[in-house]
């Protein structure tokens, strides 16, 4: 079976710089989602969303927006804005866990609240031909909650519903629940992609002799830990290339030269790179150690003594 594989999007993670150079060095996906708008009440896109979104600074083959609002204005204000950019899909984030997001009724917080999302998409189909697909996690407070919204959703030619497999008050933790996927599988007359701990290429076995329907498999987390993973899936091994490292390091230095130039003083690159690197030290031999040798940097230069140090130590 053709599998298409689609970066999650991570606010803060996977912006342009990272999407880029992403695609040129390990390939592996089809798509990519940028990490959300949110307009807060305003109907202006900030800066930072516009240069994401700016065709001009994105070279992946496939990039869908994406929105988190429960607004119908903020939505069409939204989609009109990503036309003018040559946009033709607009993806709806109803996964966002966070309680500043879900106490406001917005992401995995609007889930129990179907007719809120019957608004907005009516106002979306009405009022513009877009195409519309949507990131869910299963509910808030219950996996069912999910089940609710799918009579809605059958209203609408939603091109297809991603699921993230876990519920929006466990946050990250506990497990994904698959047997509550199921149910979705079971129900939903849309096309489903399935998100979730595709964390290997064996987790992705199990996940796709589970779900042998799925053939779209999103991959947020575990392509910044290991960014083979996609391509390696792909060709369906667990053979890393020969020169592993030296792509992962050219990767590194590609990135953080980007970031580099685009943040201002020593603490905000800092604090950039570390975060990759919660995600980049498991790949490594001993990932407890790699980040804290990372973390305890004070300075750039120590910073890049220290990660030519780590990688030396792969090869
Ligand atoms: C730091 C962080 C930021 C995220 N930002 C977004 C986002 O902007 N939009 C979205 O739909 N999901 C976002 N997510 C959720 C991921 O896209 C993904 O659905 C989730 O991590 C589960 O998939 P995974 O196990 O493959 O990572 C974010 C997750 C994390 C950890």
């Amino acid at each position: 079976m053709s599998i298409t594989l689609l970066s999650s999007p991570l606010q803060g993670f996977t912006d342009f710089r990272f999407r880029n150079a992403f695609h040129q060095y390990f390939g592996g996906i089809d798509t990519f989602y940028a990490p959300y708008i949110r307009l807060n009440g305003k109907l202006v896109i900030k800066n930072n969303y516009q240069r994401d979104l700016d065709p001009e600074n994105n070279t992946v083959p496939h990039l869908i927006p994406q929105v988190m609002t429960n607004d119908p204005d903020e939505f069409l204000f939204v989609i009109k804005y990503i036309e003018s950019l040559g946009y033709t899909e607009l993806n709806w984030n109803l996964g966002c866990p966070y309680p500043m997001v879900t106490k406001q009724g917005m992401g995995s917080g609007m889930i129990c609240n179907p007719s809120k999302i019957d608004d907005v998409l009516h106002k979306a189909h009405n009022e513009s031909d877009i195409t519309i697909s949507m990131k869910m996690r299963m509910g808030y407070d219950d996996p069912t909650e999910i089940l609710g919204v799918f009579p809605i959703l059958e209203k609408y030619p939603i091109k297809n519903i991603a699921i993230h497999a876990r519920i929006g008050k466990q946050l990250y933790k506990g497990g994904t629940d698959l047997d509550a996927f199921q149910n979705c599988v079971d129900q939903s007359p849309h096309k489903l992609y399935y998100n979730g701990d595709v964390t290997s290429v064996q987790a992705y076995r199990d996940l796709q002799e589970r779900f042998p329907s799925i053939d779209h498999w999103m991959i947020g987390r575990g392509l910044i830990a290991d960014p083979f993973l996609p391509q390696m899936i792909r060709d369906n091994t667990t053979e890393y290339p020969k020169d592993r490292w030296q792509i992962f390091k050219a990767f590194h230095d590609t990135i953080y030269q980007q970031y580099d130039e685009a943040l201002s003083g020593p603490m905000p690159i800092k604090m950039k790179m570390l975060g990759f690197w919660e995600y980049f030290s498991q790949s490594f031999n001993d990932p407890r150690k790699v980040y804290k040798a990372i973390k305890k940097n004070g300075s750039p230069r120590n910073y890049r003594a220290t990660v030519n140090e780590i990688f030396a130590k792969q090869r």
